[in-house]
């Protein structure tokens, strides 16, 4: 309740340092982790639900090691920031009953009890409030919040686990990529597939992630941001990006790859076909396959992580081509508006932002 909560508040703050203490410099964000001063901690058996979770000091947590997640992979994890307003010192979510109800349905598929929608964001919204002086003012980055669900008790045959932990961290984050706010530059890798038909690229489980390393090291070590990765059946049609969704623009007709069990409904993905359809675009969810990459005016990648990230060139098959980026594109626009809306610098009339 939000009295026991405010007495817990009042204690930590007896022995937290002050707002102001955080030892960082907030001109240098990216997105590594900073680790912060509190994470949140639930935990239920299989046949239960969750009821209550607490705050304890950030730090290592104790698993058996026959614990589901680290044997079977029995995991998932999500992702959403807290932005500070400036003028009276609250908190900005964004959507975050999405990111619940994302986790519930990926919890049904690993079989796993989830939080409530409501255990959810008291639980997000308890972690800021431990963390708030992690926080980045305004302009500087966000909180990211991650929260995780995990199998923690043993098994050693392959079951669900008849344990689990909800666990939410949080840590101060500038922009994704190396690159800042420039255009990336990608490469698809059509040895690689990230998930398959009847697999689980649709629920943010933690398994569809490693998969991925190998492609994506060794597009770095070529000196490309990231990897796009094609459908495992036809291999032409475009998925998703390591940890991002994808959009192309033709003739101001924005296309994305429809969802269909491999490819992770991202909320931003989501909000931003709702915001080009408000702006009056044409926007499609259908297949879109590496010959429309080809001729497209623009390409830009989505996530709660990525946020709107402008595509300059991808190559295929050795081949790149390049990609209108910069101030007069509609990726620009779509990313200036979203950010708004999430950073609280117009009214928020979809009343997709939570204030705390
Ligand atoms: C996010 O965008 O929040 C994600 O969870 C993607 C992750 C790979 C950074």
């Amino acid at each position: 309740s939000r009295s026991a909560s405010s007495l817990q508040q009042a204690c930590l703050d007896t022995i937290r340092s002050d707002e102001d203490d955080a030892d960082i410099n907030w001109d240098d964000l990216g997105f590594g982790l900073v680790p912060t001063d509190y994470m949140y901690v639930m935990r239920c058996a299989r046949d239960e639900k969750f009821s209550s979770g607490v705050l304890n000091r950030y730090g290592n947590i104790e698993l058996s090691p026959s614990s589901g997640v680290l044997n079977y992979g029995q995991g998932l994890f999500e992702g959403l920031k807290a932005y500070r307003k400036v003028d009276d010192g609250g908190f900005l979510l964004f959507r975050p009953e999405e990111n619940a109800r994302r986790m519930q349905m990926g919890a049904e598929r690993m079989c796993m009890p989830s939080p409530s929608v409501e255990q959810f964001i008291h639980a997000i919204k308890e972690t800021i409030f431990a963390n708030k002086r992690w926080v980045p003012p305004q302009g500087k980055g966000s909180l990211y919040i991650r929260p995780l669900l995990i199998g923690s008790g043993p098994v050693l045959g392959l079951a669900p686990a008849p344990d689990y932990m909800f666990l939410v961290y949080a840590a101060p984050v500038g922009t994704y990529f190396k690159e800042g706010l420039a255009p990336i530059n990608l490469v698809i890798d059509n040895n690689t597939h990230r998930a398959t038909p009847g697999g689980t690229g649709g629920v943010k489980t933690i398994t569809n992630y490693a998969p991925v390393l190998k492609a994506q090291t060794r597009a770095k070590a070529k000196g490309f941001t990231d990897v796009i990765y094609l459908d495992s059946i036809k291999k032409k049609y475009l998925e998703e990006a390591s940890s991002c969704n994808l959009f192309i623009v033709k003739n101001d007709v924005i296309s994305t790859p429809v969802t269909m069990g491999t490819i992770l409904p991202g909320i931003t993905r989501k909000s931003i076909i709702e915001i080009a359809r408000d702006y009056g675009y044409k926007v499609e969810e259908q297949l879109v396959s590496v010959e429309d990459l080809m001729d497209a005016d623009e390409v830009f990648c989505t996530g709660t992580a990525v946020v709107v990230a402008p595509v300059g060139s991808i190559t295929y098959q050795g081949q790149r081509f390049e990609y209108k980026t910069g101030d007069a594109t509609v990726t620009r626009k779509l990313y200036d508006i979203l950010t708004a809306i999430q950073m609280g610098r117009v009214e928020d009339e979809k009343r997709w932002t939570l204030e705390i």
